[in-house]
């Protein structure tokens, strides 16, 4: 099963410039989470630092009991064999085949024979859907092919830490799609804690678990999918309904003056280019593709969240009523009603003022 990752009080910066500040969430072992930021928000740093690529100033990224942030250089090596990494680009080597650059794992950090190499690729490319795809180079296929076979190659060593950088970049909507249906296929057939980064609406809504955004250099909130889904904090909410209207601007960060003219345009009856009126609200999750086993982050996540379904806001504990079977909601003695108001749980935080949570760290 996959490594629950920790990762507390998360500093980074370049020169004088900080990226993003006391970042404090936990990745639960198996389950898959999203991070969603605009671009320029330090999504790849975060990757880059839990992958140890990059070195945080301050805070701690705990993987087994090891602080990657000040282990030795042996231990980080050690630790990081426990990741494959797909990242933005791919990264294939252009000048090899599928196969040689989805091997290269293999022959640089294990001694397996290439009769072991030869059987461990080619599951590895049925797993993404590249049989036959072998000879080919990365110049001569599709983006969607080059993200798998990336993928494939981050899955060689079987780890269990997935990290995906943008895996839907460059892909049509279809692409996308097969991209987030493969993702969780994966996590079915071996229980990995994933964690994806992207800005694409439709990944975030469906593919993830847990759902984290980056803003303004501050991890804004992050927890199980049913609170952001529901969340009425704007910058969340504007992300999740690719809106212009809200804080996030153009360049990043929008001044008050602004927000305000933009807000009398739109209330005098004016579109402000959104898709549609109001998205918000939990949808259905991806699920395995019929014949696969169930993922096993599932039942675990719902005790995981039930523990703390009190601590959650109205309406994304009504989410996640929602979501359980009859035979769930009797275990764990809850019942769905048609508001906030009918759930049986208690609500302790309907008159809390500050957005929930800002930092998510004990999720
Ligand atoms: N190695 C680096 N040295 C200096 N600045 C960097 C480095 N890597 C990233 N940055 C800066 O960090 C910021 C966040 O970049 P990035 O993580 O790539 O954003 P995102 O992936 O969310 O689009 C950018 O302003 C970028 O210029
Ligand atoms: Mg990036």
């Amino acid at each position: 099963m996959g490594v629950e990752v920790v990762v507390d009080g998360l500093t980074k910066s370049f020169g004088k410039q900080t990226i993003w500040r006391d970042v404090t969430l936990t990745l639960p072992p198996g389950e898959v989470s999203v991070m969603l930021g605009p671009s320029g928000t330090g999504k790849s740093v975060f990757l880059k630092s839990l992958v140890g690529l990059l070195k945080p100033e301050r805070g701690r990224i705990t993987i087994n009991g090891t602080d990657l942030v000040r282990c030795s250089e042996h231990k980080l090596y050690e630790i990081r064999k426990l990741f494959g990494v797909l990242f933005q680009d791919g990264a294939l080597f252009g000048s090899m085949n599928l196969f040689d650059n989805v091997a290269f794992p293999l022959r640089e950090h294990t001694r397996k024979t290439e009769a072991e190499v030869r059987r461990i690729v080619l599951e590895k490319m049925e797993m993404v859907g590249l049989v036959g795809a072998e000879k080919k180079l990365p110049g001569e296929i599709s983006g969607g092919m080059r993200k798998r076979a990336g993928l494939a190659r981050a899955l060689v060593l079987d780890p269990e830490i997935i990290l995906c950088d943008e895996p839907d970049s460059g892909l049509d909507p279809v692409r996308t799609a097969y991209l987030s249906q493969l993702l969780i296929d994966l996590n079915s057939q071996i229980d990995a804690t994933i964690l994806i980064v992207t800005h694409n609406i439709t990944v975030a809504r469906t593919v993830p678990d847990n759902l984290g955004m980056l803003f303004r250099r501050e991890l804004v909130m992050f927890g199980p999918r049913e609170v952001l889904l529901t969340s009425d904090e704007p910058v969340v909410e504007q992300f999740l309904n690719g809106r212009r209207l809200g804080p996030i601007g153009m360049s990043e960060e929008k001044d008050q003056a602004t927000m305000a003219a933009e807000l009398a345009h739109k209330e005098a009856g004016h579109s402000d280019g959104s898709p549609d009126a109001d998205v918000r609200g939990v949808v259905p999750q991806l699920e395995p593709t019929p014949g696969l086993p169930p993922r096993g982050a599932v039942r675990r996540r719902k005790d995981r969240v039930m523990s703390i379904i009190h601590t959650l806001p109205p309406d994304a504990q009504q989410g996640i009523i929602a979501s359980l079977t009859p035979d769930e909601q009797r275990h764990y003695q809850v019942s769905a009603g048609v508001g906030p108001d009918t759930a049986t749980v208690p609500d302790t935080t309907r008159h809390t003022p500050s957005p929930w949570p800002r930092q998510g760290g004990v999720l």
